[in-house]
């Protein structure tokens, strides 16, 4: 994983709320493959992930409950189970202890927590909640990711100092657009929200090969880790977004682009490159200010400001 700078680990917050509760992305599937595991840092603990012979992944806590020993740290896999590395007692993808091979007993205590995991659209996401209650909802599934019609997956993936909230709050600042991205017109953007999900809605010009091109963008965002932005203009392009806390400040974002398929592979290639280059470099520019900026939980705003209130206030919810 992408190190991690910024804030000192353990040091107070920058933001004033906690993690959000729902689902995040902790891996792509292809990362994992039967019988390989891998620690991670995520939700300001030590984790672990491994995918079974069967294939089946799980997410634990990494620390053995026995004598404190990180599974991911010479730990292995052994059929769908994990097994330490220290004393070699072994857990299920469940958490429970199955077997210590040099006891008769197993203590009832043995247990390491289990995070809900679910592997869709090719990623591995893992439910968070502060009270460990079970999910009421699932990360929703992407059509154009299985269809034919439209390319695989172009990676891009950041770690920045900032939260979740903030993130999601950039997605509906039209003004920032002007003045940072410097695109002609403010975007106007209407939004409304159900249950988890909060939707978006804008006009998206964007700047690809010197040319300013009009689009529309639509933007759901299910919790705060997940979002699916569908940009239809020159080139269709479906993105998934995620956004895992590595702490309380620190992000770990990722973009996924599909690309709606033209008639050549290198109209295909050179478009989506393009629109790729164009939101990583709007990306590089919201950085600075993303790192540096505080969260006032009461703002200025105007009325030519997006529909941030109603986001804040669907987003309490996950807090
Ligand atoms: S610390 Fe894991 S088996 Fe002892
Ligand atoms: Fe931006």
């Amino acid at each position: 994983m992408t190190a991690v700078s910024g804030a000192a680990a353990g040091a107070p917050s920058r933001f004033p709320f906690p993690l959000p509760d729902g689902w995040f992305q902790v891996a792509y599937g292809d990362e994992l493959a039967p019988g390989e595991l891998r620690g991670l840092h995520y939700f300001d603990r030590e984790l672990l992930l491994y995918r079974g012979e069967s294939g089946r992944a799980h997410l634990l806590d990494a620390h053995c409950p026995h004598l404190g020993a990180h599974l991911g740290v010479g730990g292995r896999v052994v059929g769908d189970r994990i097994r330490c590395p220290f004393h070699a007692w072994e857990f299920e993808g469940s958490g429970a202890c199955a077997r210590v091979p040099y006891a008769k007993k197993v203590p009832p205590k043995a247990r390491l927590r289990a995070w809900p995991l679910v592997e869709r659209n090719g990623i591995l996401y893992a439910h968070f909640d502060k009270q460990g209650r079970p999910p009421t909802w699932e990360p929703p599934a992407v059509p154009e990711y299985e269809s034919e019609d439209w390319t695989d997956y172009w990676r891009r993936d950041w770690v920045v100092a900032s939260c979740a909230q903030e993130m999601a709050e950039n997605s509906v600042d039209p003004a920032h657009f002007k003045y940072v991205h410097r695109t002609a017109d403010l975007p106007a953007a209407r939004a409304r929200s159900e249950g988890h999900v909060f939707h978006v809605d804008m006009g998206y010009p964007i700047q690809m090969g010197g040319e300013l091109q009009q689009g529309r963008i639509e933007i759901d965002c299910y919790g705060f880790g997940l979002g699916v932005s569908r940009y239809r203009g020159i080139v269709d392009t479906t993105v998934v977004v995620s956004g895992t806390p590595v702490d309380g400040d620190h992000l770990h974002h990722r973009l996924a682009f599909l690309v709606r398929k033209l008639d050549s592979p290198e109209a295909t290639r050179g478009l989506g490159q393009a629109f790729v280059d164009e939101i990583s470099r709007q990306f590089d520019e919201d950085r600075p200010i993303w790192e540096r900026k505080v969260h006032w939980e009461r703002p200025a705003l105007c009325d030519g400001d997006g529909p941030i209130g109603a986001l804040r206030r669907w987003g309490r919810q996950f807090y």
